[in-house]
């Protein structure tokens, strides 16, 4: 090729990339300070590429956000982008032809190689085809203590949830709220599904959430996790916020001892410029069983019907999980990337301490991969009523092991 017909190439692609500048609106749920720092690297990202990123925050948690996106999409108002957790969220979407078909730039990317672990990839692969991006690995099963609340009871700070039982009714004395709890079912649920990974192990969870068997729901492994679970709701009473991040910020501030939530806290703790170790401590698998569920979150594209708006939607999947943003994006959220193949050099200690319980295999699906949305929405609506009420354990155990035994 002569140089100047090389110039003219080179010409047309940039005033044809120019040309195509698209503006994406992209909708999400990701309103805390934390995790509006980490969805602005995104943004900074895509708008560097001559687009423009529209912002659809929806303020709420998933539960608020994810049926104005669904609907929004099924009433033909879809945003070119949205979150959703990976797993099992979008099956219904997708089985109606709504979400756009991602398999050519999955394959261009090389992303079967590269997304660890590959379940992440599986949640968003239907016969065969690539339906998501996913762009992080979340886990829950995590206890964030605030050392400030342990210097004002006088006490050590706990290394195990057993520990942390022990010291609850000291932090009430010292007049303190033991456990920090926002009231709404999928917080209450993310508490009952860690404390039973800590409390009964691995085993019965597999056998309850993944193989969806009724009789050990029943059984006396479920029968000691709510029994747990109803110490836990003792040491939440008073805890009156609703939002997740409320109840971190009552950690923060140390008028709280702890509060169980997902790695996504980290984000709060850097906002507020804490240092783990220091200020707080983060306890994976609550400091009983180093497992960790890799959720988290992808995109999703509604299929637009504008070839423009496809083109486009389509360069977005490939820069949410390319490399440097994929660095940038994590460390702000306090998540792990989806890629295997880039070093975290930065990860704080409890990204570190995530990074080598998935190193070592302590992984495991999360109830978004194993259940349907519906059978999610049972269990979160029965938590919401156990944890604000005076229900008892075994009553709690039996309504969960029947919404077992007819979970899909
Ligand atoms: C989860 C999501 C996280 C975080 C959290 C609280 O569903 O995976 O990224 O946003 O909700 O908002």
């Amino acid at each position: 090729m002569k140089l100047s017909t090389k110039l003219l190439a080179a010409t047309c692609i940039v005033s044809a990339s120019a040309a195509s500048a698209v503006e994406l609106e992209v909708t999400h749920w990701w309103t805390s300070g934390g995790e509006a720092a980490a969805v602005t690297k995104f943004a900074e990202a895509w708008n560097a590429t001559g687009n423009t990123w529209i912002d659809g925050a929806i303020a709420g948690s998933g539960g608020t956000a994810r049926p104005i996106i669904i609907s929004r999409i099924l009433g033909g108002d879809p945003m070119a982008a949205t979150q959703l957790n990976h797993g099992r969220q979008a099956e219904e979407l997708i089985e109606a032809g709504l979400m756009l078909d991602l398999t050519e730039v999955a394959e261009a990317g090389g992303w079967r190689d590269i997304v660890n672990p590959s379940s992440l990839l599986d949640s968003c692969t239907l016969d065969g085809r690539i339906y998501c991006v996913p762009v992080n690995i979340h886990s829950a099963q995590w206890m964030w203590l605030s050392h400030a609340a342990y210097e004002t009871a006088g006490l050590p700070v706990p290394t195990t949830w057993t520990e942390f039982v022990e010291t609850a009714p000291a932090l009430r004395e010292a007049g303190l709220q033991p456990l920090a709890m926002g009231q709404q079912g999928w917080q209450q649920n993310l508490a009952f599904g860690a404390i039973t990974l800590a409390v009964a192990g691995l085993d019965p969870w597999r056998e309850v959430t993944v193989n969806k068997n009724a009789d050990v729901a029943a059984g006396p492994d479920y029968a000691a996790v709510f029994a747990a679970v109803a110490d836990a709701r003792e040491f939440a009473r008073g805890s009156n916020v609703q939002d997740w991040n409320q109840a971190t910020n009552m950690v923060i501030s140390g008028t709280a001892g702890a509060q169980l939530m997902g790695d996504w806290a980290q984000g709060e703790f850097s906002v507020a410029g804490m240092q783990e170790g220091v200020d707080y401590s983060c306890l994976p698998g609550l400091g009983l069983n180093a497992i960790l569920d890799t959720g988290g979150d992808a995109f999703y594209f509604p299929v637009n019907s504008d070839p423009e708006i496809t083109a486009a939607q389509l360069e977005l999947a490939a820069l949410l999980i390319s490399p440097d943003v994929q660095v940038d994006f994590n460390l702000a959220k306090g998540s792990l990337p989806v890629r295997g193949d880039i070093d975290l050099v930065a990860a704080n200690g409890c990204m570190q301490k995530g990074l080598e319980i998935l190193a070592n295999g302590g992984i495991l699906p999360s109830g978004d991969q194993s259940l349907s949305p519906d059978s999610q929405l049972q269990i979160e609506d029965l938590m919401a009523e156990f944890w604000s009420g005076d229900m008892s354990a075994e009553d709690a155990q039996a309504r969960y092991a029947a919404i077992i035994a007819s979970a899909d």
